[in-house]
């Protein structure tokens, strides 16, 4: 199969961890016989410094014409205390998702069992956890109406949803729980905003289409709790943009490290694979961060992009491995840390030698 991909390394470590996942895809693609066909676009500071903004039309299109996008980081402190800066590398990435059409961004929560002893979490707490969040991309606070009033001294941002938004990402929800553990979890403020209400609404009268569904409704300050204190409760979590933001940050360290989660974003057009941190200004250049997200976002990408679920099962297997053989980076052993090099190499090598006939 021929896999066309756009890669956006962005800010950051973005480069160096992008650079471990294509080794890795490469050696997946020899393995299995697939022609891997990529290229590289500008976002973020980078593509600000280069060409005045933050997703230039040139990205968007080799975006549009590729299967799938592998998307390292985004950010740089140069912007992130001046609140007056005018354009910042944040705007590409909303850009992208706005443009491209992304409405559902699934980061899958699972923790891995020999970092459990790693997670600010009991053990008891953590064992067996294993839940989706998906939230909604390109709707909500994010893109509503915003601006300033009275001399600049008032500031709004507006919460909108239309009922469209709701219901496509509920059906993507429900498809999701059909797969798995059919529990559903509709989180919202229902009790204070009208565009909750709205959510619920939508939930109630759809809920009754999937009866072998257990669709739950939780307040987002009782679901903040409830992630924390009994997270293998969770099956399939979904919510609207901000509030799926903050949650998901939340329920990331229930694993022990943030530099593990990957993250798929779908909707109408091309769909995006990217780790859920981000672009960790301070180890930029050092060979020192985490690549294991963005390998797994690359192994999101071959299921979900390409339906090709052996070949990301083979990615997870070899990552599995590199953990429980200790080859990591320093956020997870500052003892004797691997280089993310190292890291990459040896997850590269794994899945080389590894008997096909294995899986
Ligand atoms: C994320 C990030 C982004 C967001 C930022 C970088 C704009 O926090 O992908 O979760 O808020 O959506
Ligand atoms: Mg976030």
């Amino acid at each position: 199969m021929k896999l066309k991909t756009a890669i956006l390394q962005g800010d950051g470590i973005g480069p160096e961890i992008m650079e471990q996942a294509l080794k890795v895809v490469r050696a997946v693609s020899e393995k299995f016989g697939h022609t891997f066909v990529h290229e590289q676009g500008l976002v973020g500071a980078v593509a600000i410094d280069k060409t005045g903004t933050p997703y230039p039309g040139e990205t968007h299109a080799l975006c549009m014409d590729s299967d799938a996008v592998l998307f390292g980081a985004i950010g740089d402190p140069r912007y992130d205390n001046d609140p007056k800066a005018g354009v910042r590398p944040e705007q590409g990435l909303l850009a992208m998702r706005k443009q491209l059409g992304l409405y559902a961004n699934i980061r899958p929560v699972v923790p891995f069992e020999s970092l459990i002893h790693r997670s600010p979490l009991r053990r008891e707490l953590v064992e067996g956890v294993d839940f989706v969040c998906i939230r909604e991309l390109t709707g909500g606070i994010y893109f509503g109406e915003k601006g300033r009033k009275n001399n600049g001294n008032t500031a709004f941002d507006t919460n909108t949803y239309t009922r469209d938004e709701i219901e496509r990402i509920l059906i993507l929800a429900y498809e999701f729980a059909d797969k798995r553990r059919k529990k559903l979890t509709v989180v919202d403020k229902a009790n204070v905003l009208e565009s909750s209400r709205l959510w619920r609404e939508v939930a109630q009268e759809m809920a009754p289409r999937y009866p072998h569904i257990n669709t739950e409704f939780m307040f987002v300050d009782n679901a903040a709790m409830q992630i924390i204190q009994w997270p293998r409760n969770f099956d399939v979590l979904v919510t609207e943009n901000m509030f799926g933001d903050i949650l998901t940050d939340e329920a990331s360290v229930i694993t022990g490290s943030l530099g593990l989660l990957p993250s798929a974003s779908m909707g109408i057009h091309t769909s995006v694979f990217e780790p859920i941190h981000g672009s960790y200004p301070q180890a930029a250049g050092k060979n020192i961060a985490n690549p294991i997200a963005m390998i797994l976002s690359a192994a999101m990408m071959f299921e979900y992009a390409f339906s090709l679920m052996d070949e990301g099962k083979l990615i997870r297997e070899a990552v599995t491995a590199s953990i429980k053989e200790n080859i990591v980076t320093e956020d997870i052993s500052s003892a004797q840390p691997y280089r993310t090099s190292d890291v990459g190499d040896w997850i590269a090598a794994y899945i080389t030698k590894a008997e096909k006939t294995q899986l």
